[in-house]
């Protein structure tokens, strides 16, 4: 399939080429390697240059049915609903059933994002499952759902692991690969069944996490090159992993040949979060002149009440434009902004034209955010 603007590609390439050889002198003569902001001359062009954008034209979402309170976590660990809620904000999380796999959830999130899209499984280019809890080590959650939907052959399917950043990496990609042509129609998914990782005897850990899906398909529509455009305005992707012991799992295929556990130091994770985070969602709002005013309504990951209470006040962003789902949700990882933008479109808090903040981070480090137009 060939789209139009591909002569962007060539430009996009040369400055690639120039960055990076820098970047390895820079290494060479032993610099300092620290990270800079690098041009996107071909994400932000000036007004009025045609470019294309990834618009969202659907989104869906799949929660298990069974759910997990507070008061059912306190008969298994030391703990309270009164202290989670006030440490966390969660109330509830959702739970997979025995026998139900994280390309379950995806598949019916997928569904209801195809469906609220007005697509067929026949329009998809390519699936992309962002998750930490894969059904298998291989294949993919994504061929999984490809084949369970119905997506033809020859699609491109793959999986993405950026732990609770996965979603933001996930839509960078995408757009990505949708500006350079290759694709029209993607898939995204956030899926995850996370409880499988938590070790049920760590109280620290084991109240946070559930599980859950959330889908959006991103369609390549040509705009303006200007922020009243649809779709994806700026979005970033970072990761610093020198962190990585500060969350992470004990065990994996090739270290350990196990699964492992989700290990954290909460406090330390707490303390770079809120820092982290503020400067993802500073640098996409002025790299798409835009301020915290004219953002409609903000979309983050769902890990803390406590964290995006206070990244909303380092940013200016008035509480009511805030959307929260994880009293019902828990930490649902990739899946948690995909399921809270699911939430605000079916609730009527964001609806098109709207502009959109989103966020996350997690393990690695990895974080990131966007800024969209619905
Ligand atoms: C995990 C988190 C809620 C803990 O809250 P906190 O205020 O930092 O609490 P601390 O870890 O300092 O622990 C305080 C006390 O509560 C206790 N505690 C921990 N979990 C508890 C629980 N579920 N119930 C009751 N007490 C608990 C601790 O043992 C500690 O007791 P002590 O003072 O006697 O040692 C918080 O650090 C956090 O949200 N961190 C970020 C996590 C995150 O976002 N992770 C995902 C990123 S994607």
């Amino acid at each position: 399939m060939t789209l139009p603007l591909r002569g962007r590609w060539n430009a996009l390439l040369q400055s690639r080429f120039f960055l990076d050889a820098t970047a390895a002198t820079g290494a060479e003569n032993g610099a300092a390697r620290t990270w800079r902001p690098r041009p996107r001359t071909f994400s932000t062009p000036a007004d009025g240059d045609a470019m294309l954008r990834s618009v969202i034209a659907g989104t869906g979402s799949y929660l298990p049915e069974k759910v997990l309170t507070n008061d059912d976590l306190a008969a298994i660990v030391d703990t309270s609903d009164e202290w989670i809620r006030t440490r966390t904000g969660i109330r509830q999380r959702h739970v997979a059933a025995e026998g139900e796999n994280t390309s379950d959830l995806a598949t019916q999130a997928a569904e209801a994002a195809l469906q609220a899209a007005g697509l067929k499984a026949g329009d998809v280019d390519a699936v992309l499952v962002a998750t930490t809890t894969p059904d298998y080590t291989f294949p993919a959650t994504a061929c999984i759902v490809q084949a369970n939907l119905g997506v033809p052959a020859g699609a491109m399917a793959f999986d993405l692991q950026a732990v609770c950043s996965g979603f933001i990496y996930g839509l960078t990609v995408a757009d990505s690969l949708i500006r350079a042509g290759q694709v029209r129609n993607v898939l995204l998914i956030g899926a995850e069944t996370l409880t499988r990782l938590l070790d049920w005897a760590d109280r620290s850990t084991c109240v946070l996490f559930g599980d859950g899906a959330g889908a959006v398909v991103l369609r390549g529509e040509e705009g303006q090159g200007s922020n009243a455009d649809r779709g994806v305005l700026h979005a970033v992707a970072r990761a610093d992993g020198r962190y990585r012991e500060l969350l992470h799992t004990d065990g994996g295929p090739s270290a350990t040949g196990t699964v492992g556990k989700l290990r954290m130091q909460g406090r330390e994770v707490f303390r770079h979060a809120v820092a982290r985070i503020a400067e993802a969602m500073e640098e996409v709002m002025e790299q798409a002149g835009v301020s915290a005013q004219d953002i409609d309504l903000f979309v983050p990951h769902q890990a803390n009440v406590r964290i995006l209470d206070a990244t909303a006040r380092k940013l200016g962003i008035a509480p009511e434009k805030v959307m929260l789902t994880i009293a019902e949700h828990g930490n649902t990882s990739a899946a948690s902004i995909p399921l809270a933008l699911d939430a605000a479109v079916r609730q009527g808090r964001a609806g098109r034209g709207d502009l959109l903040l989103l966020e996350a981070m997690g393990g690695g480090f990895t974080w990131g955010a966007a800024l969209l137009r619905l």
